[in-house]
C-alpha cells in the first residue's frame, strides 16, 4: 500500500522538452498498385486499403521506401480481406477525394491530413495529423465535436461512456483492486466506437504492442498512439453503433455458438481440492435444486502445478468423476495455464524443448519465468505447429469426459516486477521473427486459439468450450472472456455492468465477471444482488479466491439461498431467449446484453447509463448494486413498459422508482415484446417438460418481430440445417392483435412440444373472436390474460384474436 510520500515534491517527474515529431509533410504522389492506394509524402507513405464498402484500412510507413517493399501484413486479429476494386479517385484543388458507397475519404495535399466524410457531406472523423518521433512511435490525433461519446475499447475500468479517460493497452495481469485509475487490464481491444450527434463510427488500431488510447488530454480531440510496430488503422462507417459493431466484427470475426450448457450456472472456487468435494458440491447443487451446468477446477487439480496433469491423489480417478457429474447434468471444465513446469522429468516440459516450441531468449535459451509451478517455460504460439501440438495436448482431457477448458494466466502472467515475459524474447512467428514487446498481446488469443482448435479436432463433432483471462481484438472467434480478479466489493459489482457492456461492443459478446467477486469477501447480501444481475449476464460464473469466505449459494443461509435459487432458475427459464441471442451473435455480432445506447441512440439520457442494461433488445434489468438498498431509479426510454414481475404498465422516456426488496431484481419488458420462456431445468443436460412459454406483451400498436432459434445445443448438426427457426411476429391495431408463427427453417424435431401463447395486456371481451388456432389448441382466459396452446407448429401460424370491443 502506498502512503502520501508517492506523491513528495521530489517524485515529480521534470518535464521532459517536447520532442521534435515528424509527420507526413505534403502530399507528393498518388497512385493505385493492384488493391493497394499509395499515397506519397514528403516524409513517409499511407497505403489504404479499401476492405468493405464502409471499412477503410490506412497503414503508414514512416519512411520513404519503394512501394514495392510495403508490407502490407496485418494481425491475426483480421480476418477479411482487402477488395480488389478501387473507387476511382476525384481531385479538387486542396485535396484528393476516395469515394466508397459509405463514406469518402478526404486527403489534403498541404499535409496529408485525413478527413472521412459521409455522404450527406457531414465530416465524420477528422485526423488533424500523424506525428512520429525518432523511434517511430506514432501518435494519431483527431478531432471531435463537444458532444462526442466514447465506447468500446474492451476491458476497462470506469464508466460506459469514455469520454475524459485514458487507457494503455497491455495484456497485465492486475490482482491489486481494479480502480479507475488501472489503465490496462487483461484484455486489450484497441477498438473504439466514436459516437457524434448525427452518426457514430469506429477506429480499430490493428497493433498488438503497447499502444494508448487518450481521450482526456486535450479538449475535442483523441488520440491514439503506438509504441512499436506499426500504426495500422481501419476506419469503419456507421451510421450506427450498430452498424459499426456489425462491419468491426465482419473485419475481426464473430464467435462460434457455443454449446448450450455454456450458457447455464458455472461453479468455481480456488479451488475445489479433490474429486470427493467436486462429487459432494454436485450433490448440494441437486439436493438444493439449483440448476447447475458447470463446475470449474482450478489449478490445485494438477500435479504440482504441472498442466496436462491430475493430482493422483486428490483426483485419482477423473473419468469416473466426470461420468458420475454427467449423471447429475454437470460437465467439468479445467483451468490450463501456459506455464509449463521446468523439470525434465516432465514428458510436456521435454517437448517443449526437443519440439523447438518454446518462447526464446536471444541467447537462444529458453525464457524461464516463475509462475504456480515455480520456474516455468512459455510455448511459442506464434507458431502454427506449436498451437497443432498445444491443442492436441487436450486430448488428456478429452479423455477424461472433458468438453471445456479455462485458459488463465495467459497475458501472459509472470511473477516478476514487469509482471510479464520479457519484452525481448523472440517469438519465431513461422521463421518471420518478433520481439515479444511487438506482439504482447497477441499471446492469450493465440493461446485459446490452439486450446479451441485442439477441442474442436478432439471432441467428436461437440462443440467446445474456452474461457480466457487475456486476449486482443477477435479474442471473440476462440473464447469467452470473464473480467478476471475482481473483489467481491460493491463497487466491484457496478462496474461489471459498463466493462461488460463494452466488451460487447468491441466484439465479445460473450463475456462476464466472477459473480460474488473473487478476492476478498461476499456478503449474503451481495452475492444476492450479484447472482440477480449475474443472471443475465452472457457467461455466469460464481468464482472466488481460496482465503475468501465461501460463497456457493448456499453459503449464507436459507433466505439468500432462495434468492439465488429462485434467479439461477431464472436463468434457465429465459434459457430460449438466451440461446436465440448467442445465435444473433454469432450471426451478426450484436451483443446479448447491451447498453441502452445501441438501441436508443438519440436519447441522450442513456449516452452513460450503464447500471441498467438490456438483454437483447426487450428485457431491462435494473439491478440493485447498493448494501441496504430496496428501491432505485430506473430510466425507461421511449414506449411502453411492463413490470416482469407485477405486470404494470410504465409510460417510457421517464425514470421511475422502483421496489426493489432484497428477492427483487427490478426488470421491465417493452411494449411489442415476445418473450420465449421455458420450464427451468437442473441443467441444460435435462431434459425438460416439453413446454415453450411465449409471453406476448400487447400495447394495442405494436409491431414486432422476434426470431426464435434452436437445435441440438451441443453438436455441429446445425450447420448441415438442423435447426429450428421461427420468425415470430406480433401485429397489432385497434380491432385485432395477430402473432403469427413463421416456421422459417424446422431441420430439429425440437424440444418444445407444446407451445402456449400468452396475450399480456390485451383488451378481450366475451364478444372477442379468435382465429386461426391450430388442431388440437386449447382456449382459455384467467384474469385477462388470453392463453392459447397448441403443439409445436409444423406450418405457418396466424393467430387472430379479433377484439370486438
Ligand atoms: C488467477 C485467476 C483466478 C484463479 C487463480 C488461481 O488469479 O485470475 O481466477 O483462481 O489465478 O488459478
Amino acid at each position: 500500500m502506498l502512503n502520501s510520500e508517492a506523491i513528495s515534491p521530489d517524485k515529480i517527474e521534470n518535464l521532459q522538452p517536447a520532442q521534435e515529431l515528424l509527420g507526413m509533410g505534403r502530399i507528393t504522389g498518388l497512385s493505385q498498385e493492384g488493391n493497394l492506394l499509395i499515397v506519397k509524402g514528403e516524409h513517409g507513405i499511407l497505403a489504404l486499403h479499401k476492405m468493405s464498402e464502409g471499412i477503410i484500412r490506412i497503414k503508414l510507413f514512416p519512411e520513404l521506401l519503394t512501394t514495392g517493399n510495403l508490407d502490407m501484413t496485418g494481425t491475426i486479429a483480421v480476418v477479411k480481406e482487402a477488395e480488389h476494386h478501387l473507387p476511382e479517385i476525384q481531385e479538387t484543388k486542396e485535396t484528393y477525394l476516395w469515394e466508397t458507397k459509405h463514406v469518402i475519404l478526404d486527403m489534403s495535399k498541404a499535409d496529408c491530413s485525413l478527413r472521412f466524410i459521409d455522404k450527406a457531406g457531414n465530416k465524420v472523423a477528422d485526423n488533424n495529423l500523424l506525428a512520429w518521433d525518432e523511434k517511430r512511435a506514432v501518435t494519431g490525433t483527431f478531432t471531435v465535436s463537444p458532444e462526442a461519446h466514447y465506447y468500446g475499447l474492451g476491458e476497462k475500468t470506469g464508466f460506459l461512456d469514455k469520454r475524459g479517460e485514458r487507457y494503455e493497452m497491455w495484456n497485465s495481469d492486475v490482482f491489486s483492486p481494479h480502480v479507475p485509475e488501472t489503465e490496462a487490464l487483461y484484455q486489450s481491444i484497441p477498438f473504439l466506437i466514436v459516437h457524434e450527434p448525427h452518426m457514430a463510427y469506429g477506429i480499430f488500431l490493428d497493433n498488438p504492442g503497447r499502444t494508448f488510447f487518450d481521450m482526456r488530454s486535450q479538449k475535442d480531440i483523441y488520440s491514439m498512439q503506438t509504441e512499436t510496430g506499426s500504426f495500422d488503422v481501419y476506419f469503419i462507417a456507421g451510421p450506427q453503433i450498430k452498424d459499426v459493431l456489425k462491419r468491426y466484427t465482419l473485419l475481426t470475426g464473430r464467435m462460434q455458438l457455443p454449446p448450450q450448457w455454456a450458457l447455464g450456472y458455472h461453479q468455481s472456487r480456488y479451488s475445489y481440492l479433490s474429486q470427493d468435494e467436486v462429487l459432494q458440491l454436485a450433490n448440494t447443487f441437486r439436493e438444493k435444486d439449483i440448476p447447475c451446468d458447470a463446475i470449474h477446477l482450478d489449478i490445485h487439480h494438477m500435479n504440482e502445478y504441472r498442466v496436462f496433469t491430475f493430482d493422483p491423489v486428490r483426483f485419482p480417478d477423473p473419468l469416473a468423476m466426470t461420468r458420475e457429474l454427467r449423471e447429475l447434468g454437470i460437465r467439468i471444465v479445467p483451468i490450463v495455464d501456459p506455464g509449463v513446469k521446468e523439470d525434465t522429468h516432465y514428458k510436456i516440459y521435454n517437448e517443449g524443448v526437443e519440439g523447438g516450441r518454446l518462447c526464446l531468449m536471444k541467447d537462444g535459451e529458453p525464457f524461464v519465468g516463475p509462475v504456480w509451478p515455480g520456474p516455468s517455460v512459455f510455448p511459442d504460439f506464434t507458431d502454427d505447429e506449436t498451437r497443432e501440438w498445444w491443442g492436441d495436448l487436450h486430448r488428456f482431457y478429452m479423455e477424461a469426459g472433458i468438453e471445456g477448458i479455462w485458459n488463465d494466466m495467459n497475458e501472459p502472467a509472470v511473477f516478476g516486477p514487469t509482471m510479464t515475459m520479457d519484452v525481448e524474447t523472440v517469438h519465431n512467428n513461422n521463421g518471420r521473427p518478433v520481439s515479444h514487446g511487438a506482439v504482447h498481446n497477441l499471446y492469450g488469443l493465440l493461446m485459446c486459439k490452439a486450446t479451441a482448435e485442439g477441442l474442436q479436432r478432439n471432441l467428436d463433432g461437440r462443440r467446445p468450450f474456452v474461457l480466457t483471462r487475456a486476449g486482443y481484438a477477435g479474442i471473440q472467434r476462440y473464447a469467452a472472456v470473464w473480467t478476471g480478479d475482481n473483489r467481491s466489493y460493491w463497487e466491484h459489482m457496478a462496474m461489471s455492468m459498463p466493462m461488460v457492456l463494452n466488451l460487447g461492443l468491441s466484439g465479445v459478446a460473450f463475456a462476464g465477471p466472477d459473480v460474488g467477486g473473487f478476492a476478498f469477501h461476499a456478503s449474503g447480501e451481495l452475492l444476492a444482488r450479484w447472482i440477480q444481475m449475474g443472471a443475465l449476464f452472457p457467461f455466469f460464473r460464481n468464482h472466488s479466491e481460496q482465503s475468501s469466505l465461501r460463497q456457493e449459494p448456499w453459503s449464507f443461509g436459507p433466505e439468500i439461498e432462495n434468492i439465488c435459487r429462485d434467479y439461477i432458475k431464472l436463468r434457465y427459464r429465459l434459457m430460449p431467449l438466451m440461446y436465440s441471442l448467442f445465435k444473433e451473435a454469432a450471426e451478426t455480432g450484436m451483443p446479448v446484453i447491451r447498453p441502452l445506447i445501441l438501441e436508443y441512440p438519440s436519447d441522450s439520457v442513456v449516452y452513460n447509463l450503464c447500471d441498467q442494461f438490456l438483454l437483447g433488445s426487450h428485457l431491462l434489468a435494473a439491478p440493485v448494486y447498493r448494501p441496504g438498498t430496496t428501491f432505485r431509479a430506473v430510466y425507461l426510454p421511449e414506449g411502453t413498459w411492463y413490470d416482469y414481475w407485477t405486470g404494470e404498465r410504465v409510460e417510457g422516456r421517464d425514470s421511475i422508482v422502483a421496489q426493489a426488496p432484497l428477492n427483487i431484481m427490478p426488470l421491465y419488458v417493452k411494449g411489442g415484446a415476445i418473450l420465449p420462456q421455458a420450464e427451468p431445468v437442473s441443467s441444460t443436460l435435462m431434459e425438460g417438460n416439453g413446454n415453450l412459454r411465449l409471453d406476448v406483451y400487447c400495447t394495442g400498436s405494436a409491431n414486432n418481430i422476434f426470431e426464435l432459434y434452436d437445435d441440438d445445443g451441443e453438436s455441429y448438426a446445425y450447420e448441415k440445417g438442423k435447426y429450428n427457426l421461427f420468425k415470430l411476429h406480433l401485429l397489432e391495431s385497434s380491432e385485432a392483435a395477430e402473432f403469427s408463427i413463421d416456421p422459417a427453417h424446422l431441420g430439429y424435431t425440437g424440444k418444445w412440444m407444446q407451445w402456449t401463447v400468452h396475450f399480456k395486456n390485451l383488451q378481450i371481451t366475451e364478444h372477442s373472436q379468435i382465429e386461426g388456432l391450430p388442431d388440437g389448441g386449447t382456449v382459455e382466459t384467467d384474469a385477462g390474460v388470453l392463453t392459447l396452446t397448441f403443439p409445436q407448429p409444423k406450418d405457418n401460424v396466424r393467430l387472430r384474436v379479433k377484439i370486438n370491443k
